[in-house]
């Protein structure tokens, strides 16, 4: 079965003039239009996000409401051509994105409707508060107001008691879920609904089709069965130094891994267990943070540093409105939402990023990486509006990502005076990718499975939700929930994309594109060692090749781009990069556990039961082929 689209679909709703002179006239008026409401909306949503007071909000509401109306009358006018009549290209693509990832084509009452939903489930989420841990009777704390940001996401990345990481995911993944789970039934209904009218068979289809590449599917999987032995090694590993920390009472020697001890409310990325699996503890890791404070560093000098970090390689300098506008340290007497972001007010002048910045190493590669999305920005301002966006929907965190990766290496640090210790130690290299792998390769399943499952959810519907979740997130992840589950729980919605309607693969996409570009600028830098200590500071050719893919935005397929950057070599989405990056990690893994009887994870049915509870007398019916698989495997130990 395949689920990709060829491009150019008949089946969609669409109008009959074939006028291009009228096209051309409509997508000229479109672009003023868009960027003036862009510039609209987007000014409401930085008063609020730097000062969040009630009449901001409003402001901001009033502004986002004002755009949904503009698509509205947009996707009319834009569905009134018949684009495959037309003759230009580019026209013809243009008109094309207007047409359809958009839920505009419903009926008013409907289109309100999902919006309105969206929003709704987006607050729910946001107003989420949970009970602290009590370890007795007696214990005082009685008010149950944690929050996500930052009492829950701090509580599992720093305890390390089993019953309270067990009562925290529990709280989390109970009060979230069920509470969002008719609204988000209806949005699926109302999603299939957009997606048949602009002509696909379903949502799941509509989201894939923003890579304007039929072959988009296999690509992304073919990567991910290359990226999963080193996965394994990695999984292997960390669940030896978890057993050794946690015991075998919640954890088996061949098993999957509980999703509450690897430092992360949704097990996406480990590195808050550094800890307890770094190899080499007492080669000390590259945190240098206590050397900025002993340097006294400020927030503007971390900027200016991103800054010089961007012109040494031939990018621009931040323009004066950026210095002037930006909000870089947390606002006194004002409230203030501070996760860090890089905005775009699309008039070509005003770009800024919002920041709470404190004086510290992942800030200093946060700002690098907001920094780097402002150069896009920069770049590709002068395309027509529907352009300035990443070639596909992975570039922007890709190529903020692949900056990172030279910024925050020890070659790097030590350069500009920040790393004093000995960069050619084999224990510090592997420290330094053990801790990379944490955050890159154990990453690589989540970002992929998320839209494995909404895509299964649209297509086959809402009727296993929570199984069908934990079913992939077993089978790709090696990941079992702590506690019993059902399908009155919903744990996707856990992670807020998924009630925000915010489509996920792009991050796995990201993550490939990540070393993809990091490997290209090294190429073109003329450097030659090992990928994790590449640096292209000061590399004018490296920068080069940068702008030209930044220039381009979204105005030519994201395949060429890839080209372009390849040197002509490749256009795959490919693994690659990222395998080669992590070699001398490999080799030391597999050295590490030659004695494991298992690379990866068994699942038994004590595994799936967890979420799929066999019901008495009925047991055939509901064994998975892949726990038939295992039950083969356990005859043939007894035997
Ligand atoms: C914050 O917003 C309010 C309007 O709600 C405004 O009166 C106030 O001046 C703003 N504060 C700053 C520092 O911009
Ligand atoms: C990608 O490259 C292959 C082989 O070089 C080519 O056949 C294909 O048309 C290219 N795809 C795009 C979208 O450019
Ligand atoms: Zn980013």
């Amino acid at each position: 079965m395949s689920r990709a689209p060829g491009l150019e679909k008949t089946s969609h709703l669409q109008g009959t003039n074939t006028n291009l002179d009228e096209a051309v006239k409509f997508l000229q008026e479109y672009d003023l239009e868009a960027s003036e409401t862009c510039l609209r909306v987007t000014s409401a949503q930085w008063a609020y996000s730097t000062n969040m007071t009630d009449l901001n909000k409003r402001r901001m509401v009033e502004a986002q409401t004002h755009r949904a109306r503009f698509d509205k009358v947009t996707w009319a006018r834009a569905a009134a051509f018949d684009w495959t009549k037309l003759h230009d290209g580019k026209v013809r693509r243009q008109l094309r994105m207007l047409t359809t990832n958009t839920r505009a084509c419903l009926s008013d009452e409907k289109y309100n409707e999902i919006y309105h939903l969206i929003s709704e489930m987006k607050d729910t989420y946001a107003h989420v508060r949970i009970c602290p841990f009590r370890r007795s009777d007696v214990d005082e704390s009685l008010y149950c107001d944690l929050e996500l940001d930052p009492d829950v996401q701090r509580i599992m990345a720093q305890s390390r008691d089993n019953m309270e990481l067990t009562h925290v995911w529990r709280q989390w993944h109970d009060k979230v879920g069920p509470q969002l789970k008719n609204k988000f039934m209806r949005y699926v209904d109302l999603a299939n609904q957009a997606a048949r009218v602009n002509g696909f068979s379903d949502a799941g289809e509509e989201m894939r089709y923003m890579y304007e590449d039929p072959n988009f599917e296999n690509e992304v999987a073919e990567s991910f069965q290359k990226l999963l032995p080193l996965y394994k090694q990695l999984l292997t590993y960390v669940r030896r130094k978890l057993l050794q920390r946690y015991g075998s009472s919640i954890i088996r020697p061949d098993g999957p891994l509980p999703a509450h001890i690897l430092g992360n409310l949704w097990a996406q990325e480990w590195s808050n267990i550094a800890d307890i699996v770094l190899p080499y503890p007492e080669y000390r890791d590259f945190d240098v943070s206590d050397e900025m404070l002993h340097q006294g560093f400020t927030p503007l000098r971390m900027f200016q540093m991103a800054e010089e970090f961007f012109t040494s390689i031939g990018l621009k300098p931040m323009p004066p409105e950026f210095w002037r506008h930006s909000m870089l340290e947390r606002p006194n007497g004002r409230k203030a939402q501070c996760t860090a972001s890089a905005w775009d007010f699309c008039n070509k002048v005003d770009f800024r990023i919002k920041q709470c910045t404190e004086v510290n190493m992942e800030n200093l590669v946060t700002i690098h990486h907001e920094m780097a999305h402002v150069e896009y920005y920069m770049y590709y301002a002068d395309q027509p509006y529907l352009y300035r966006d990443g070639a596909n929907p992975g570039f922007h965190e890709g190529i903020a990502n692949s900056i990172t990766l030279s910024v925050l290496n020890p070659i790097h640090l030590r350069l500009v005076g920040l790393f004093n210790n000995n960069t050619e130690l084999y224990e510090t290299n592997i420290n330094f990718l053990l801790i990379m792998a944490l955050k890159k390769v154990a990453y690589a399943p989540f970002a992929y499975l998320v839209d494995q499952w909404r895509y299964q959810i649209f297509e086959s519907g809402v009727r296993k939700m929570n199984s069908e979740w934990w079913d992939l997130r077993l089978r790709l992840q090696g990941v079992v929930p702590p506690v019993p589950r059902s399908e009155s729980h919903f744990d996707a919605a856990a992670k807020r994309h998924i009630p925000a309607d915010i489509p996920y693969i792009r991050y796995y996409v990201a993550l490939l594109l990540e070393f993809q570009i990091h490997e290209a600028m090294c190429d073109a830098a003329g450097y030659n060692g090992p990928l994790h200590v590449c640096d292209v500071y000061r590399s004018r050719e490296a920068g080069r090749l940068l702008t030209d893919v930044l220039k381009v935005g979204k105005a030519r397929h994201w395949k060429d781009v890839l080209k372009m950057l390849t040197n002509g070599n490749s256009n795959r989405l490919s693994a690659d990069a990222m395998l080669d990056y992590f070699e001398p990690l490999m080799a030391w893994l597999k050295d590490q556990n030659k004695n494991e009887r298992i690379i990866g994870w068994t699942t038994y049915k004590e595994d799936t039961a967890l979420f799929q509870p066999l019901v008495y007398g009925s047991a055939n019916r509901h064994l998975t082929s892949h726990s038939v698989v295992i039950f083969v495997m356990i005859v043939k130990w007894i035997l």
